[in-house]
């Protein structure tokens, strides 16, 4: 069932509405209760069945097909960021201080769009649609949060989007393999023996160690990784000493690591590790090497090349090679659990994600819309 000109500009009407609303009202990562209540009200205004699970924020619903078939979900992100913004939009954020300058309203309302015409083409459907509007993307607590919770069940393949500014509305960015960069952090502390800065021979100082291990960790992406391979490790913080004839005791180092292969994800800590062992062991310090992984590398799964470019195509829209991103995004722990595929939605904004004069074109809405809703139908209609 095709829709008229005029239900197309109803519901990109309703979108804009709807994108506007939580423009206006943002909330931050885990706080995101009034967009939790707003989303399930559009929800049950549509009839579409709202799936009761233990979460604090977030909203979960479920479109079943006429026929049988099996379960994939449509996942968007609702938070916004700690930005001051500067859009002079005339439905600029009312909430000083937050703003969403990632387009995260722009996901919600499109797959509420998507959602819409599901529940309208629900007789197309060889099968069931899940869609889940994530809290907490910019923290990187959602998925898991969502995960933990059992929303997953059941589900055997996931699909999401991202906005992107650089490209034309009714374009959409298909990749293969690796779109986003994985997200860790990493802290070191080393501890040495502090003294009289013109006696160090009777110090053990942190300081000259830790010269030594920022040389030496930048080695590991040149000398251990396989030339196929590529990472980032970069050091953000070094703090220690508080004076200039004092050796201090003590050295602190914090940094992060990106990569577009699980393979070298893997293996850095590790070798991270061994380098600033070896170097506090050769001057008699010690050092305490902690890792905190945030996210992996976003892996789209060559099952769903093909009907992610057709699918675009067959509406009429343009299809090009997206280009890698090296920030990161929570929808790669999904895709650690089953198939997963994220596109990037062209929607032509002036400035990049996170900046205070971020904004983009409503036309995208309804292009997202069609689009989540069309594949949806494509994905489970070629199920093997
Ligand atoms: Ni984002």
């Amino acid at each position: 069932m095709k829709q008229t000109v005029e239900q197309q500009a109803e519901l990109q009407k309703k979108l804009v509405s709807y994108r506007r609303d939580l423009h206006e009202h943002p909330e931050l990562s885990m706080k995101e209760y009034e967009t939790t209540k707003q989303i399930r009200r559009w929800l049950e205004e549509a009839g579409i069945t709202v799936l009761e699970y233990d979460l604090p924020v977030g909203v979960v619903a479920e479109i079943k097909g006429s026929r049988p078939g099996p379960t994939i979900a449509l996942r968007a992100d609702i938070d916004a960021l700690p930005i001051k913004e500067e859009t002079a939009l005339p439905f600029s954020s009312r909430n000083e201080g937050v703003m969403h300058a990632c387009g995260h309203d722009f996901h919600t309302a499109g797959i509420m769009g998507a959602a819409i015409l599901l529940q309208e083409r629900r007789n197309e459907l060889k099968g069931n649609v899940r869609i889940l509007f994530q809290p907490a993307e910019e923290t990187s607590q959602g998925a898991v949060l969502v995960e933990k919770a059992g929303v997953l069940d059941g589900v055997e393949a996931i699909f999401g989007m991202h906005n992107k500014p650089d490209l034309p509305v009714g374009t959409i960015g298909v990749r293969e393999g690796a779109l986003m960069a994985s997200v860790d952090r990493f802290e070191i502390e080393i501890c040495g023996v502090g003294g009289h800065a013109g006696i160090p021979n009777n110090a053990i100082d942190p300081i000259v160690v830790t010269g030594q291990m920022i040389s030496a960790l930048q080695g590991i992406v040149s000398r251990n990784l396989s030339s196929f391979h590529n990472a980032v490790i970069s050091i953000t913080q070094v703090h220690s000493g508080n004076t200039w004839n004092v050796i201090p005791e003590k050295a602190e180092m914090e940094g992060t690591v990106r990569t577009f292969q699980n393979e070298a994800r893997e293996i850095i800590p590790d070798l991270m590790k061994r380098t600033v062992e070896g170097i506090a062991s050769a001057y008699g310090a010690k050092v305490d090497f902690r890792w905190y992984p945030y996210i992996p590398v976003v892996d789209n799964s060559p099952l769903f090349t093909k009907v992610a470019a057709e699918t675009a195509r067959d509406l009429g829209y343009e299809v090009v090679t997206a280009a890698q991103s090296q920030a990161g995004e929570d929808f790669a722990y999904y895709q650690t659990m089953l198939p997963g595929f994220f596109v990037w939605m062209g929607v032509d904004g002036p400035k990049e994600w996170h900046h205070p004069s971020f904004t983009l074109k409503e036309e995208a809405l309804l292009v997202a819309a069609q689009y989540f809703a069309k594949l949806s139908i494509n994905v489970l209609n070629q199920w093997k």
